[in-house]
């Protein structure tokens, strides 16, 4: 008789981190390995947001602060929603957490139950589907094409929903692809939205600043706001201002779907460090210009990844708008043989092989939920991803 819950035996530990964890317990045990699993930047937190948080500190900001988030840095949400994507909050729609991940977590806690689907674009983030069946209900994953660049269409979506759908969930730019919507192509989605009042929808905004070439960022509730009312916006401080670390997610939405989603954070982590919370009041309402200088580091990164990518033989590899993931097909080389005889059958085999013949870590597409493919962060030195695609391309030429 085991003492863990039977609602374990539905989900699986995040890979992305799993792989990471395999990477950093080589790389300690002296082998020569590159780790492209991490889904964070490489960059450090601007000095003016640390300095933000040690001043909190000196000032004895240390208390407990209101489960939803201190109201100084609600306030500063509202003002960043109003001021980058023309949508009016107030401080009682806004929910700050320990990170987007329990955002995420509250809002489908908060309202999806047994029998309830949650539309899932393939390849997702790997915490979508996992949450939702914790909560019991049902992800409905919709393969979205490479030839479409893993952008979900609006027939997909229509032939998706059920009377049974709760939420479809959009995340652009997209972890793991970098897939972002324009604009029309969100229209397009939301006019079928418009059709089915039943249907709440989630928009993981977490990647917005990172996108390339005047890539113009939308997001769902601001491009139609005939949705608003049963949008949740979501976003965080870890990618744009580099604070993975320190656990900063924000959710706006209506008020009754926010005080629930207090309910269940009021039951587990009650909020965020208060210093971290100070620190993003300092970052939100802070100078943006550092972001064009790393972007611009990121797009180099970007355009020297794909393009050693598709001088592999048998990789093809999209250039994304934004994020800082690529997401390759290895079609070409699934059914190759290893120079030591392995058959690779699966993307899983040809991480596995990848990280066995060369030291690279990389995520197998089957934890996005769409193969034969593979995640690659280059949130990682120039120089290491310049030494990472010549070993894959080696790897690669070594298959018979
Ligand atoms: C698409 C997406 N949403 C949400 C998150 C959660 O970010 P965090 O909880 O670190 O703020 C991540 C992190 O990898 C992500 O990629």
């Amino acid at each position: 008789m085991t003492i863990i819950a039977s609602r374990l035996e539905r989900i699986a530990p995040s890979p992305t981190m799993a792989v990471t964890a395999r990477a950093r317990e080589l790389q300690a045990a002296g082998v020569d390995v590159i780790g492209l699993g991490a889904g964070e930047p490489d960059f450090d937190t601007p000095d003016h947001i640390k300095e933000g948080a040690a001043k909190a500190i000196k000032d004895g900001y240390t208390k407990y602060t209101d489960v939803q988030g201190a109201i100084e840095l609600r306030e500063a949400i509202c003002t960043k929603f109003e001021r980058e994507n023309s949508l009016n909050y107030t401080p009682d729609q806004i929910q700050v957490a320990c990170g987007g991940k329990q955002n995420i977590y509250n809002a489908i806690m908060a309202s999806v139950e047994k029998g309830d689907e949650v539309i899932i674009p393939a390849p997702y983030w790997v915490s979508y589907p996992d949450i939702v069946l914790l909560a019991e209900g049902t992800p409905v994953v919709l393969a979205c094409s490479a030839e479409n660049h893993f952008k979900m269409q609006p027939h997909e979506l229509e032939a998706a929903i059920t009377p049974n759908t709760k939420w479809v969930i959009f995340n652009s730019p997209s972890n793991p692809t970098g897939a972002a919507y324009s604009k029309r192509e969100l229209k397009a989605l939301t006019d079928i939205l418009m059709c089915h009042p039943h249907v709440w929808v989630m928009s993981d905004d977490i990647y917005e600043h990172i996108v390339y070439e005047g890539f113009e960022f939308s997001t769902i509730a601001q491009v139609e706001p005939g949705l608003y009312q049963r949008t949740v916006t979501l976003n965080g401080l870890s990618k744009s201002f580099s604070m993975t670390g320190w656990r900063v997610g924000y959710a706006a939405g209506p008020v009754e779907l926010i005080k629930a989603m207090n309910i269940i954070q009021s039951q587990s982590t009650s909020h965020t460090s208060s210093i971290s919370q100070a620190a993003s009041v300092v970052a939100l309402n802070g100078p943006l210009d550092f972001l064009a200088q790393r972007n611009a580091v990121f797009k180099k990164r970007r355009d020297l990844v794909v393009s050693m990518l598709n001088q592999a033989s048998g990789i093809d590899c999209l250039v994304p708008e934004g994020a800082f993931y690529v997401y390759p097909q290895c079609q070409g080389i699934i059914d190759k043989k290893t120079p030591d005889g392995k058959n690779l059958s699966t993307d899983e085999e040809v991480a596995a092989y990848f990280l066995d013949a060369e030291g690279i870590a990389v995520v197998f597409g089957k934890a996005f939920g769409l193969s034969p493919f593979f995640r690659i962060s280059y949130a990682t030195a120039t120089e290491l991803l310049e030494d990472a695609c010549q070993r894959i391309q080696r790897a690669c030429a070594a298959l018979i």
